[in-house]
């Protein structure tokens, strides 16, 4: 029914001629915050260096790019479409908003899985505050995804790691359903969070692939563009 070029689909059969559609790729980066008053949050160390480099290598590779971000200090790429998010729960509904439109899903987000089971609408005063912070869990966006998506949609997780990387990150890939995941060792110092880079391996159904260290935005250049061909090959 269609074929593509890079990025671009041509939609054959349009009656009036070829159609040509841009791949639509969803991206999220940054960290969460789950508050517990309006002044303090749980959250993590995530900048959304990594998510921001794959936003940029998707526009870069001719995508129509949508980036959902958690709270960072970065400027977004131009030309992507941005909608900027705070806790686990507006992260969620937000991909579930844009999954259906999108052909290729990136979720570099480090999500929180816990949050404050209360939350306070007015400063807690210290006195008053219990040593212990009862937590409930937040929505598994990726788990969301799953029951939700279209088999021709290409997912990717990322899988921040200390030991058994790919053990752990290949467990996650089939528990969430995962086209690929991008497993991260964060126990080197020249990988993961808040580095220029990074040290990843890309791990399919079928093939294990260990990148060398690289830049983030190289890093993003080979995620993006494995992404694109594997879709290509495995879904038109
Ligand atoms: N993720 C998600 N929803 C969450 C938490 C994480 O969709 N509530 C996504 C992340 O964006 C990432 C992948 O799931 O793509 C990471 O998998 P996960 O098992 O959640 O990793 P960790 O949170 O690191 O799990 P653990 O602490 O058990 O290692």
């Amino acid at each position: 029914m269609f074929s593509r070029v890079g990025a671009i689909f041509v939609v054959k059969d349009a009656g009036i001629g070829a159609i040509i559609k841009m791949m639509k790729m969803l991206v999220t980066a940054g960290p969460t915050r789950e508050f517990l008053d309006p002044v303090r949050f749980l959250s993590n160390r995530s900048t959304g260096k990594m998510g921001y480099a794959v936003a940029k290598a998707g526009v870069r590779c001719g995508c129509d790019v949508h980036l959902i971000s958690g709270p960072v200090a970065l400027t977004p790429p131009d030309d992507v479409r941005l909608t900027k998010v705070v806790s686990a729960s507006d992260m969620c509904a937000a991909v579930l908003e844009a999954l259906a439109e999108c052909d290729v899903l990136i979720m570099c987000a480090a999500v929180a899985d816990w949050r404050p089971r209360v939350v306070a609408d007015r400063k807690l005063k210290k006195e008053s505050m219990s040593a212990t912070l009862e937590l409930e869990r937040t929505e598994d966006i990726l788990l969301a995804v799953k029951d939700r998506r279209r088999d021709n949609q290409f997912v990717v997780g990322f899988a921040a790691e200390t030991d058994a990387v790919v053990n752990h990150a290949s467990t996650k890939r089939s528990a969430k359903g995962l086209d690929m995941i991008v497993a991260n060792d964060i126990s080197r110092k020249d990988a993961g969070f808040e580095g220029d880079t990074n040290v990843v391996t890309l791990i399919t159904e079928d093939d294990v692939q260990a990148l060398p260290l690289m830049s983030k935005e190289d890093v993003a250049h080979v995620i993006v563009d494995r992404c694109i061909k594997m879709h290509r090959v495995t879904r038109c």
